[in-house]
């Protein structure tokens, strides 16, 4: 097998999959979810979900990664069985990989765009309304927003057309390093508000009933169960062969078990901090937490308006690295991307960065005219957009029953298969995949995914 080029250390491994899994799905999805669908009782399902579901789809992930040294587009063919048709999933990995970055790239934009006007002082002396008012404005205005958007996938492609170790590892460390120290900063400052507490209850305090009935009280449970592992999935990126790809670039030192427990935790943490950011923040300013995917724009400014002295440093520190947090992931799934063009089709590195750019920036625009010019396409009922619709088709369909295929793959004989899956993941030095957990990984696992789904689908359309 031909040496492909591979990460210089460790560290840059784990760090750039926590890049690719610590993005807007800790900062952005995660506060608007756990608003949306009640507070700490919705934290708590979702943690299960991450250990239960989560952690041991993202080992098998690098580990078909690791053993075939492919991505997504050769990796079932160089292990499956001859004759079988794994491999087909390919084509429905790579398509979530596209699908994913046709939202992703704008709310991204937003962040570079917030970086901009914190800097210029926008929000100074704004009151919460206010600053609602600037988010807004935004959406109405489709070209500012293209402009930003353009600006992500610039970015992007370029740090991708550079390879492996100049573009995507150097870059990662240093932003994920930062993003961590600032967001302990303004944890502190968001639980020391005035009024914060509100929101620490909100988030840390179980109240059951609200995971079962909305405020209208109808029953939601199954949707919010959905919604749970939906997000357990889309956060640690699992399911299109995002992680696997990394597994791809990195040798047989350590178990794979160890190291997805240490993305995962990284993953989780961040997560966990954005949530005490935010919530108190909301109490304090009066902003109701279950507004939707606006919720930290409108939200954090306050925060840095109440900080001594207008808080426009830090936040613009904090916008710019919640950007990177969000570039770090377009930039591993654009590696995604490009690595299955070389691969598929033998392209170049720049043939394949060429290609792709133009096809995202034009498979992207759906998403930013669907908050305006096309706001009346509304694909999942009154006041529903084209991006809810995408990170819908996403986040709580292909992530989940990808990452099914996975599992699958690693644990049927007519697949991979379960000793090849455990040479694989237990070479080298740490934590090995538990023996006894092959009962639950080969029939229970699969049985959960399948029944929430079937509950989140019947609550959703059938209801
Ligand atoms: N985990 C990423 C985030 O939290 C999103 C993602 C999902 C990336 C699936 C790749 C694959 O932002």
């Amino acid at each position: 097998m031909s040496k492909r080029e591979g990460f210089s250390s460790r560290l840059g491994f784990l760090l750039i999959s926590a890049g690719c899994a610590i993005g807007l799905g800790n900062v952005w999805r995660f506060p608007y979810i756990v608003g949306r669908y009640g507070g700490a009782a919705f934290v708590l399902v979702y943690l299960l979900f991450l250990i239960i579901l989560g952690l041991p789809v993202m080992v098998m992930e690098f580990s078909v990664g690791r053993a075939s040294q492919r991505s997504i587009a050769l990796s079932f063919r160089v292990l499956e069985p001859k004759g079988s048709r794994w491999h087909l999933y390919s084509w429905f990995g790579i398509a979530g990989n596209y699908l994913l970055m046709m939202f992703y790239t704008t709310v991204a934009g937003w962040l570079l765009l917030y970086c901009v006007k914190m800097l210029r002082g926008d929000f100074v002396g704004l009151d919460s309304a206010g600053v609602g008012q600037q988010f807004q404005a935004l959406m109405g205005q489709p070209w500012l927003m293209t402009g930003y958007m353009a600006a992500v996938v610039v970015i992007g492609m370029l740090v991708c057309s550079r390879g492996i170790r100049n573009g995507v590892e150097k870059v990662n460390k240093a932003m994920m390093l930062c993003l961590l120290l600032v967001m302990v900063v303004l944890v502190i400052r968001s639980v020391t508000l005035s009024g914060a507490a509100g929101g620490l209850e909100f988030y840390l305090k179980p109240n059951f009933h609200s995971l079962v009935y909305d405020s209208e009280g109808r029953m939601i449970l199954g949707e919010t169960i959905y919604a749970a592992m939906g997000q357990a999935f889309f956060t640690l990126s699992l399911g299109i062969g995002a992680l696997a790809i990394f597994g791809s670039y990195i040798g047989k030192e350590h178990r794979l078990t160890g190291e997805a427990v240490r993305v995962a935790l990284l993953d989780t943490f961040v997560a966990f901090m954005a949530g005490l950011i935010i919530f108190p923040a909301c109490s304090a300013f009066g902003v109701t937490p279950d507004q939707g995917p606006s919720l930290i724009f409108v939200t954090l400014p306050n925060v840095f308006n109440a900080m001594p002295g207008g808080g426009r440093l830090w936040g613009f520190l904090f916008f710019v690295f919640m950007a990177f947090a969000a570039l770090s992931t377009v930039i591993a799934v654009f590696e995604n991307i490009i690595s299955f063009a070389i691969d598929q089709w033998g392209w170049s590195r720049h043939k394949a960065v060429v290609v792709n750019f133009i096809a995202i920036l034009v498979l992207s625009m759906p998403c930013v005219l669907g908050l305006n010019l096309w706001s009346g396409v509304q694909p999942l009922g009154a006041g529903s957009s084209i991006m809810d619709l995408e990170d819908f088709l996403i986040s709580d369909n292909l992530l989940p029953l990808g990452s099914l295929v996975y599992l699958l793959f690693c644990v049927s004989r007519r697949g991979w298969g379960w000793d090849a899956f455990c040479r694989e993941a237990n070479t080298g030095e740490g934590l090995s995949f538990p023996g006894w957990a092959r009962a639950y990984v080969t029939w229970v696992l699969p049985l959960i995914v399948l029944f929430i789904f079937g509950t989140g689908y019947w609550n959703k359309f059938v209801k």
